[in-house]
């Protein structure tokens, strides 16, 4: 069984980025590849871009989706455990993808899991799609996946889509990490990443990119955001060349579209 739990259970990280290449040129090329499959998507917590696309992604695979988006209208209201749940959708469906408040939890999931379960963002644990997605949008970017500079500025301790992208870039890349919120330089890089500050788990403070961190970035650097997005980055950033979080959650769908199809031969 495969499951995708970590990022570091991606083992080749380079081909699978050359298959959403491959969707994105011709998506429709694979629209039945996921005939007679069924995906449950199930969410401890709220979601736009991850549960959205992933839903888009199986339908245009030919696939068909079960939502437990809303859980207060599935039986985890009535105090049914993760565990419980995960094996009763497994009977259901042909992978499940977990979004969860407690880091650890998807891999709670999987260990009682009839199939394969994909980390849709475990708390502040790890969220490997997002990863796939930043790493794809990169190399659409600068034409490589490693060997850059990149700087994540923002609530890095809670931030899951950091923790996940650094366990790859840190292994090739110069990173470096900017916490606190009143910076008036900010390192040179290839990538300024930044997060939300993420008030659901107890983190404080707000920040915002200047005018002045702005002009000071390299004019061929490209600034990425997992999004939802507060007040770190103004609107009036959004037509900058320069600003590629669009770019990600559109790049979202295809990765995701990649990712479902790698699987189409489970259980
Ligand atoms: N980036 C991300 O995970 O967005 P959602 O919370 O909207 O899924």
């Amino acid at each position: 069984m495969k499951h995708l739990i970590s990022i570091d259970d991606m083992s080749d990280i380079d081909s699978f980025l050359l298959s959403v290449k491959d969707i994105k040129t011709v998506p429709k090329l694979h629209q039945f590849d996921l005939q007679n499959k069924i995906l449950t998507n199930l969410f401890y917590e709220p979601s736009t871009r991850t549960s959205s696309s992933f839903h888009s992604a199986m339908t245009r695979l030919g696939g068909k989706v079960l939502s437990i988006n809303e859980i207060t209208y599935s039986s985890v209201s009535k105090g049914e455990n993760l565990q419980d749940t995960v094996r009763t959708m497994g009977y259901y469906s042909d992978i499940i993808v977990l979004r969860t408040q407690n880091a650890g939890d998807a891999g709670l999931a999987a260990e009682v899991s009839s199939v394969p379960i994909i980390n849709a963002g475990d708390g502040n644990g790890e969220h490997p799609t997002q990863t796939l997605l930043d790493l794809y949008t990169i190399y659409e970017n600068l034409g490589r996946s490693g060997n850059f500079r990149i700087t994540f500025i923002g609530d890095i301790e809670n931030s899951r889509t950091v923790h996940s992208l650094a366990k790859v870039l840190e292994k090739n890349c110069r990173v470096e990490y900017l916490d606190t919120y009143n910076f008036d330089t900010l390192p040179l890089s290839d990538v300024y990443y930044l997060t939300r500050v993420q008030r659901e788990r107890g983190s404080t403070g707000s920040y915002q990119l200047t005018e002045n961190n702005i002009r000071k970035m390299p004019g061929d650097s490209i600034v990425m955001h997992p999004f939802p997005r507060n007040e770190e980055i103004p609107s009036w950033f959004d037509s900058d060349p320069r600003a590629k979080y669009f770019e990600q959650i559109k790049n979202g769908l295809y990765v995701r579209m990649a990712l479902l199809r790698s699987y189409r031969d489970f259980p």
